[in-house]
């Protein structure tokens, strides 16, 4: 199994709407996945909550219980566990961290979520655990130039000598509209959203599959 933690001391920057499209983007695509919820507002547990039909597992849990929640989804088969966090310095966040083999750093190419993931980083390399920076809410290229915005975003998140997510998300109104009814942007139709988190997973998935109870 694969364990996946979204993180960042940032508040709104995606986490959530990351966390839930991921976890329909595997599911989706036949994985068996266990979506974790750890921040105590539920946000996660309460979009999928609104899904009509079948999708992953969910499971709401206190941070201290996350290791007895993994090792019971490896002995079910699951093949990825997926945990979003609450923001901020938290316990929670700190199992997760703990207890993932990726973590998801989600920044908006925004300066105060850029200075917050300086910190975020340093927690998770002092935890020695492998780190993806996923840039989300990027505001739409024009002609295939990125706004100045997402420029210096990325020359400030290059400093951190961290992988980056080669595909952006943008900032689309369907990522919240889907999530309404506990569906991603793939299910909605939308093509844009569709392909960027097709793509995303896509590259994550390379991270995933060695550790897959299926192969
Ligand atoms: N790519 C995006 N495009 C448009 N809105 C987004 C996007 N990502 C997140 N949002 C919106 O931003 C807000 C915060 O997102 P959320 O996932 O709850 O962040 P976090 O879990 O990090 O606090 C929500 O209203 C969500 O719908
Ligand atoms: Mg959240």
């Amino acid at each position: 199994m694969f364990t996946i933690a979204l993180v960042a001391r940032k508040g709104g920057s995606g986490k959530t709407t990351l966390a839930v499209h991921l976890a329909l983007a595997a599911w989706l695509r036949g994985w068996h996945t266990l979506l974790a919820d750890v921040d105590p507002q539920r946000s996660a547990i309460e979009a999928l909550r609104a899904r009509h039909g079948l999708g992953p597992d969910r499971v709401a849990i206190a941070g201290p219980k996350l290791y007895d929640l993994q090792m019971s989804a490896v002995r079910r088969g699951t093949d990825v566990m997926i945990i979003d966090t609450a923001a901020g310095v938290t316990e929670e966040q700190a199992s997760a961290i703990v207890l993932a083999d990726l973590c998801l750093l989600v920044v908006r190419p925004a300066f105060l979520d850029l200075a917050a993931a300086i910190e975020s980083v340093a927690i998770i390399r002092r935890l020695k655990k492998p780190l993806l920076l996923v840039v989300n809410q990027a505001p739409p290229a024009r002609e295939g130039v990125e706004s100045p915005a997402v420029r210096r975003a990325l020359r400030a998140l290059a400093v951190l000598s961290q992988p980056i997510a080669p595909t952006l998300i943008r900032s689309r109104m369907v990522y919240q509209s889907a999530l309404e009814t506990g569906r991603s942007a793939e299910e909605a139709g939308d093509p844009a959203a569709a392909l960027e988190i097709a793509e995303l997973w896509a590259y994550i998935r390379h991270f995933a599959l060695p550790h897959r109870a299926a192969g």
